[in-house]
């Protein structure tokens, strides 16, 4: 039966559920435990309201900007996920080549089923890359270094996984790579495959690999292993917005890991504010988490964002229609965040300001 046409991200997700085995398909959409903070990073966004402005000339609407000196044509780019092969043959390519055609950002993930070179190799393109800290820093090291050498412009090092969340479908289902692919980028050094395990193979590889002793000075140490600016991903209190300006990151993204950590933790927009209050303006703040629509785009950077990441999407789009899905998606909300801006009577970012929205906070004082 053939459906309608597809106007928002969103619908890709009941398409990428009719295609995908079940093991790969809860892999993607789940959360951690009782998925509280799945749904409050979507719940939060529709508490947050305009106050648009009128009578402003919107014939044109500019919605470039720059990331880390990098110009980018939208605020909005691509947050890492992991094994993107599961969903589609091309996996981590065709994310590669639909951010590029869309003259923005892709985040690579550690844990692709694509390598760093593999990625270059799509062409040219904006790409960062996402670092795990293994417990052997060896293998950290020559990870970081090929990146460089690929292109690679910034390290977004997630902070939030010193070890998996409990995602209770993936324990289920005894989640595991399906055996026709590897962690590409660890093809070779002996930790490429995932095992089967008792309860969740990814959650087994995480406890064996994954250095939980990582703190703030392997921030500094990372600086001296590469050039790459550093983006913490996974900050979401002041406190640790300001340790992260003090240990010297070039940017922070405001992230609960898609809510699949540390369930009970607001929404990623929930925490925004006190992030960008804390770093005061010395770096810039990026957030992701629940981003769907335009609007949200919008309420972001009203709060303060530099810009925004998409993460599940993404995904859910490569597995229905591999590149033409992600450049679809990422058609969808830029057009949707470019009427939002006209509606809302901004012709250019800066033109977005914290007086453009109001929080339940705001009624209430
Ligand atoms: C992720 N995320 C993630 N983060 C990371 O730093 N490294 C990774 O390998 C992955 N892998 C991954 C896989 C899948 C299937 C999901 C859904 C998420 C987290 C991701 O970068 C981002 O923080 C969230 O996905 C953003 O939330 P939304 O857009 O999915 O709601």
């Amino acid at each position: 039966e053939k459906m309608g046409e597809i106007t928002n991200m969103m619908e890709y997700q009941a398409i990428a559920k009719q295609k995908l085995p079940k093991m790969a398909y809860d892999y993607y959409a789940s959360g951690a435990e009782d998925e509280w903070t799945l749904k409050e990073n979507r719940e939060a966004f529709s508490r947050i309201l305009f106050r648009p402005r009128i009578l402003i000339d919107v014939s044109t609407i500019d919605m470039t900007t720059s990331v880390l000196g990098l110009k980018i044509s939208m605020p909005i780019m691509i947050a890492p996920t992991a094994f993107q092969k599961m969903a589609h043959p091309e996996g981590e390519y065709a994310t590669a080549r639909a951010a590029a055609a869309a003259g923005t950002a892709m985040t690579l993930s550690s844990w692709a089923t694509s390598s760093v070179e593999e990625v270059a190799s799509t062409g040219p393109g904006i790409r960062f890359f996402q670092l795990y800290v293994y417990k052997d820093r060896k293998v950290v090291e020559q990870l970081v270094r090929r990146a460089e050498k690929a292109g690679f412009k910034a390290i977004a090092l997630t902070v939030d996984t010193p070890r998996l969340g409990r995602r209770e479908a993936d324990i289920k289902n005894r989640f595991v790579l399906p055996p026709n692919l590897t962690l590409k980028n660890f093809e070779g050094l002996d930790l490429g495959k995932m095992d089967q395990a008792a309860d969740s193979g990814l959650a087994s590889y995480v406890a064996g690999q994954i250095d939980r002793t990582l703190s703030w000075k392997d921030v500094k140490w990372l600086q001296t292993i590469t050039t790459m600016p550093i983006l913490v991903k996974g900050v979401i209190t002041a406190e640790d917005a300001r340790l992260a300006v003090h240990s010297g990151a070039a940017g922070i993204i405001v992230s609960n890991h898609g809510a699949r950590q540390l369930d009970y933790v607001p929404a990623t927009i929930s925490a925004l504010e006190e992030v960008v209050t804390a770093a005061q303006g010395r770096i810039p703040v990026f957030l992701d988490g629940g981003v769907r629509r335009g609007t949200d785009v919008f309420k972001a950077l009203a709060l303060g964002a530099a810009g925004v990441f998409i993460g599940r999407p993404v995904v859910f789009a490569l597995a229905a229609e591999g590149e033409a899905g992600v450049r679809n998606i990422l058609r969808m909300i830029r057009e949707e965040f470019e009427l939002t801006m006209a509606l809302g009577g901004c012709t250019k970012l800066s033109d977005i300001t914290r007086r453009h929205i109001f929080t339940e906070d705001d009624r209430l004082g």
